[in-house]
This record gives C-alpha cells, sequence and structure tokens, in this order.
C-alpha cells in the first residue's frame, strides 16, 4: 500500500461545550475511495470540515504526506490539493458552465490592464475536461449551470477540481439527491478520479453506492470511528446493521413486515399533526 496522502490522528472537535468529535484516526491514500458512512448527525460534515479548512480540530493532528498541517481557511486546505464537492455540486447556476469553470483562476487573453477573460478559450477548456470525464452529453460552454442535471453538475464539479490539481476529493453526500440513472453516473465518476489517482473521500448513507466504489470503509457512530474496515471484509447487511448502531436492521425489518401482516398489508402511518 503506498502512503497516505492525508491522515487524522486523535482528532478531536468540540463546540464550546458540545463535543462532536472524538478521537478520530483516518488515513486517505491515493487511488483509493475511503467511504466515510454514518447516521444524520453522527458528524460526517464536521469531519470533512476539518480536512477542508472550514474549521479547525480542538486536539490531535492532520497530517498531509506525513508531516502535520494547519488548514486555517478552506482556500489554504484548497491550495494544498483537498477539493470539496458538496451535494449539489457547488456551481453556480446563473453562470455558463465555461465561467463556472473558471471562477476565480479565469484564463486571459492580453497582459496586465488589458487583461480580459478569455470564453472561448475558458469554454474548449472545461468541455474538454468534462468530456475526458465520459460526460459526453455537453458540448457547449456557453450553457447555463442551472441547466443541468443534478449528476452532470457533480460531474462537472469533480472533472474541475481534477483539472486543476487536486490531490484529496472530499464528496459530501454527492447521490443523496440523485436517481438511480444519475446517482450510478456520479460513481462512475468517482471510480474514474481514482483511476486518476486521487485519494476519495466518499461520504454517504447509502451502503449500496458506498459498496459500488469503496476501498475501505469507516462508519461513524455519535462522532466516534465505531468501525473501519476494507472492501470484501464486510457484508451489506453487516454494514447497515452498522450504521443503525448496531440495533439489528433484520429485526426491525421483521418488526415492520409483522405489523403489516397485523394491519391488512398496509405500513405502519406516520402520526399526522
Ligand atoms: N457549528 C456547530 N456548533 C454546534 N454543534 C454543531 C455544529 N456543527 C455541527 N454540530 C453538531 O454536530 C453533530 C454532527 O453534525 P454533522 O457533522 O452535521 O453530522 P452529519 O453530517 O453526519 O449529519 C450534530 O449534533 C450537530 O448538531
Ligand atoms: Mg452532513
Amino acid at each position: 500500500m503506498n502512503a497516505p496522502i492525508l491522515s487524522l490522528r486523535n482528532v478531536n472537535k468540540s463546540f464550546g461545550p458540545i463535543d462532536v468529535l472524538h478521537d478520530i484516526n483516518i488515513e486517505v491514500r491515493a487511488g483509493e475511495v475511503l467511504c466515510l458512512l454514518g447516521d444524520n448527525g453522527a458528524g460526517k460534515s464536521t469531519l470533512i470540515k476539518l480536512m477542508s479548512g472550514v474549521h479547525q480540530p480542538s486536539g490531535g493532528t492532520i497530517e498531509m504526506d506525513g508531516s502535520p498541517v494547519r488548514f486555517d481557511t478552506p482556500r489554504s486546505a484548497s491550495e494544498k490539493g483537498i477539493a470539496t464537492v458538496h451535494q449539489f455540486g457547488g456551481t453556480f447556476p446563473l453562470m455558463s458552465i465555461g465561467r463556472s469553470f473558471f471562477v476565480g483562476v479565469e484564463p486571459t487573453k492580453g497582459w496586465g490592464p488589458f487583461r480580459i477573460y478569455d470564453r472561448k478559450r475558458a469554454n474548449e477548456i472545461a468541455v474538454k475536461a468534462v468530456r475526458d470525464f465520459g460526460i459526453t452529453r455537453i458540448e457547449d460552454g456557453d450553457r447555463l449551470v442551472g441547466g443541468l442535471s443534478g449528476g452532470e453538475r457533480q460531474s462537472l464539479a469533480i472533472a474541475r477540481a481534477v483539472h486543476f490539481g487536486a490531490r484529496v476529493l472530499i464528496l459530501d453526500e454527492p447521490t443523496a439527491a440523485l436517481g438511480v440513472k444519475q446517482a450510478t453516473h456520479v460513481l462512475r465518476i468517482v471510480n474514474e478520479a481514482k483511476r486518476r489517482g486521487l485519494a476519495v473521500i466518499f461520504i454517504t448513507h447509502q451502503v449500496m453506492h458506498a459498496m459500488a466504489v469503496g476501498d475501505h470503509f469507516a462508519v461513524l457512530i455519535r462522532g466516534a470511528i465505531a468501525a473501519d474496515f476494507r472492501k470484501g471484509e464486510k457484508t451489506r447487511e453487516e454494514i447497515t446493521d452498522l450504521m443503525a448502531g448496531g440495533a439489528s436492521m433484520a429485526t426491525l425489518e421483521a418488526e415492520i413486515e409483522g405489523y403489516m401482516a397485523s394491519h391488512d398489508g398496509h405500513p405502519p402511518q406516520a402520526a399526522h399533526s
């Protein structure tokens, strides 16, 4: 196994009196997908905010290539090659594809005060970058980001991160709001990012999505790593149970089925207020 790019060692995070993360140890390696699993409120987003400079740890250390680092701001993390893509792609609906691709890093023609945004060139580069990722439906860099599907927006954001040299790609629930076909597309892009040698941290609570791309898995329960295992070491049922905090999903399913059998096949009704 190659050396980790990013490691968290005994990391804690509190907000005032509230301890959100306890003694976190994880490592991410080039060409590997680490799936971070956990129920709502487990601390997944807080954990990635520590890796992307939004928050700083209250204790413990973050290392990059074996040396301690501090990410004081999101910018300092991104300058060190950490790219974060959020659920809706983090791009700008009213911008063109070419424009959004180069936000903050526009290629220019001319010099000094005469520099202007080179729209044609930006569009060419952006469209090529996304097409290289297998997104062949995008042909026109002038199209607005808002007109793309959720999966295409995710893909655009990932292609952008790779294009600008990210080494660690953090995806916070990229497939949560997508249908099956779009989610499959995003999972394929995740695999492509991995094939290109990025270290990918993939956050999800969808076990099937995690199993489709993950090499390494960490399950977060109430702010602590409750399990840490590699591909093939646990079944889908075992992972689902772990995420449910040890309560057996099989038991829950049997209870729901029992209820339905005794209520004419109707599932339990949600309480109406
Ligand atoms: N800035 C904050 N101040 C206080 N509590 C926070 C803050 N951010 C997150 N938390 C708490 O930390 C816990 C984990 O939240 P979060 O990391 O968003 O979980 P997840 O992404 O797994 O759903 C929650 O109980 C949340 O209320
Ligand atoms: Mg979250």
